[in-house]
């Protein structure tokens, strides 16, 4: 499908299958090398890195284990400056090797903050896993370990990501048309 339309708005293909399939075998290639004996902990970031995450962690052919966080900081298509907790985060990643795994990074706010919650658990290493970043929206100065791509500061849907909730299930990227 060349146009999709969600909600009111109408956005054009803009990352196919197969791409998305080879960025995704090419993070799990990485971490099942890097993380062979260490028994990682994803911390996947809801809602939208549901599919990413189910995608990575089917590729990953080492002992590994998954939980989810949920953070909000965006209404409709514009990302706001403040970040809420809605689900926390636990005793459980004292002493873990923990990939953050999080499907886009826009301006950053959400993941620096993400970060430095997660350090207050003591985790033992903490890397970020991220499906794909819009530099020319990044305000923070955080390391994406392993990344996916890189797009342009465009409004996306698709592959997990949504516009008010709508498009998450679009199995491709598509990209707001204006
Ligand atoms: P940030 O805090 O500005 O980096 O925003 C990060 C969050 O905003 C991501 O986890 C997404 O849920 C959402 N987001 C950012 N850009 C887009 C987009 O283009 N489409 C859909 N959601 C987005």
């Amino acid at each position: 499908m060349e146009f999709v339309e969600v909600k009111d708005k109408v956005f054009r293909r803009f990352i196919s299958r197969e791409q998305i399939d080879q960025v995704v075998q090419q993070i799990a290639d990485r971490l099942n090398a890097d993380y062979a004996g260490k028994n990682p902990l994803l911390l996947g970031v809801l809602n939208g890195a549901f599919v990413f995450a189910a995608d990575l962690i089917r590729r990953l052919m080492i002992p590994c284990q998954i939980s989810f966080v949920k953070y909000a900081s965006y209404v409709g298509t514009h990302s706001s400056e403040e970040v809420k907790e809605l689900i926390g985060l636990n005793e459980e990643l004292r002493g873990r090797h923990v990939v953050v795994v999080e499907d886009i990074v826009d301006s950053g706010i959400t993941m620096d903050h993400l970060l430095k919650d997660i350090g207050k658990y003591r985790p033992a290493s903490v890397k970020l896993a991220c499906f794909c970043l819009k530099p020319e929206a990044f305000l923070k100065s955080f390391k994406i370990d392993y990344l996916g791509m890189e797009i342009p500061n465009a409004f996306v849907v698709g592959y997990g990501l949504d516009y008010d909730g709508y498009g998450r299930n679009l199995p491709e990227i598509y990209k707001l048309e204006n």
